[in-house]
């Protein structure tokens, strides 16, 4: 259990996020008793609404059985926790009433969850200073993207540090919290058998993909401003490309793993014009099938743009330049509406120096190490063995890690764990300002080239896996996608 009160004061408790994922992953916090007995969660809201928390109870309670009485009590006492009100984050003078609900007892942290667009988080941090809010004993989580080029997630990271120290900045990136990205790092620093074989001596690529099927969804007004690449790209994409890149740290401490992943952000080679047309590909949806229905295309969705050319899909060709990965390709990959919901992680490794057995086989022979995600998180390696019978065939199997929702053991939302670590104040799975910047610094010459770009986003029929362009860029290098599935 979390043992210290706290105070969650949330900005954006009606968007999307919130409903979607804040909620109901306190909600399984207070089902599982981790929550302490005393808290409070400040839920402030732009819109008008009617009952708050009525609006939520019913989200939330889809997924649990409503006819069950004892679920209907915890609900309720989940209820009491809660109080919320219409606030507009942008008015100065809000912030003295909001200081009403905040209780300041010297044992009481004060956590302020911004799950709002990142160009309110200066005034909201303005805010909360002027009413003295900013106590040492408040937290700040800063929901991504931060910013939308290099210069302003410099400008807000400059306006919220003005308010809170590092040590109370957590800048959330929900894929750190998923199960399957903590079992790499055990598995990666807990083995001896793969640290030893992790680097461009064994390793050929190594590919990360998150592929969705949904579009856009009711989000066209945040997302027609900001595209694949700052939603996903910039820090899902990066952040799992440093965890499977980065040295071991020298100890399982904030700092400790942060100094690693920042390196790998700025050992990442620097793209210029040439390159951007070569390694990165941007795609946007068109009309077609997902999941048996015929669905539209981007532009024609509610509250799009026209002629928005905005990106929903991206593809990138990274490299590292250190000792470790010279010469390993990382080539990443993420978008909408493509043919299946999956994250996947594959280690590709080199084929043996020399075959002994039937080459038709050789194919086959490259391990594989697939770290899936989701949907059904688990381990693969991928080896080879014989066939059993006459001669001597060679086939493709694998050794899976069987996760503990086999066992039945619900495996928790990555915002549950995040929640929790953030209120025992734990900051290893969140991204440090010098994080931020070094993915921003990598990621600005795209945005750039882009920009100055006449070139607009490639085409890709719904429900495919994406532009041609993309498996175009792997063909070049006599390379495949791995299939996800
Ligand atoms: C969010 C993006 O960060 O991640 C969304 O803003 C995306 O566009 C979502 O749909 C995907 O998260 P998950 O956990 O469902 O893979």
């Amino acid at each position: 259990p979390l043992n210290e009160p706290f105070d969650l004061v949330l900005f954006g408790a009606s968007g999307d996020l919130s409903t979607r994922k804040l909620f109901p992953a306190l909600f399984s916090l207070h089902l599982d008793g981790r929550l302490p007995s005393e808290w409070r969660l400040v839920a402030l809201y732009r819109r008008e609404h009617v009952d708050f928390i009525e609006n939520l109870r019913i989200p939330i309670m889809l997924n649990h059985n409503t006819n069950d009485e004892s679920m209907k009590a915890k609900w309720d006492t989940f209820a009491t926790h809660i109080v919320s009100f219409s606030f507009d984050a942008t008015a100065p003078e809000n912030y003295g009433e909001l200081k009403t609900f905040v209780n300041q007892m010297p044992d009481t942290s004060t956590i302020f969850y911004l799950a709002t667009p990142s160009v309110l988080y200066g005034k909201i941090c303005t805010g909360l200073a002027n009413a003295q809010l900013n106590t040492e004993n408040s937290r700040i989580v800063l929901e991504k993207p931060i910013g939308s080029d290099l210069t302003s997630a410099k400008d807000i990271n400059e306006l919220v540090s003005q308010h809170f120290k590092e040590q109370q900045i957590f800048r959330i990136d929900h894929y750190l919290g998923k199960e399957t990205v903590q079992n790499l790092l055990v598995l990666r620093f807990a083995n001896t058998i793969f640290e030893s074989q992790w680097s461009q001596k064994y390793i050929d690529n190594i590919q990360i993909t998150i592929s969705e099927t949904l579009g856009v969804e009711e989000r066209a007004e945040f997302y027609d401003q900001v595209g694949a690449l700052r939603d996903m790209g910039q820090n899902h994409l990066l952040q799992l490309l440093c965890i499977v890149a980065m040295e071991p740290p020298s100890r399982f401490t904030a700092d400790a793993v942060r100094d690693e992943k920042v390196k790998v952000l700025r050992a990442l080679r620097t793209l210029n014009d040439l390159d951007v047309h070569k390694k990165v590909v941007r795609g946007q949806y068109k009309t077609g099938v997902s999941n048996g229905s015929a669905v539209k295309g981007y532009v024609n969705e509610a509250g799009v743009d026209p002629a928005s050319e905005t990106e929903t899909y991206v593809a990138m060709k990274v490299e590292i330049d250190n000792w470790r990965w010279a010469g390993v390709p990382f080539y990443l990959r993420t978008g909408k509406r493509l043919a299946h919901r999956a994250c996947e992680i594959v280690v590709n490794f080199k084929e043996v120096p020399h075959s002994i057995f039937d080459l038709q086989h050789k194919k086959t022979m490259a391990n594989k190490l697939v770290f899936r995600l989701q949907p059904d998180e688990g381990i693969r390696l991928i080896l080879c063995e014989k066939k059993t019978g006459p001669g001597v065939n060679v086939r493709s199997t694998e050794l899976s890690l069987s996760p503990d929702y086999l066992h039945r053991k619900r495996v928790p939302d990555a915002y549950e764990r995040l929640l929790g670590d953030v209120i025992s104040n734990n900051q290893t799975l969140f991204v440090r300002q010098d994080e931020l910047i070094a993915a921003w610094e990598w990621l600005d010459p795209i945005l750039k080239h882009w920009n100055e770009s006449e070139q607009g986003p490639e085409p890709y029929i719904s429900g495919s896996w994406g532009p041609a362009a993309s498996t175009l860029m792997l063909a070049k290098d006599g390379r495949l996608w791995d299939e996800t599935f």
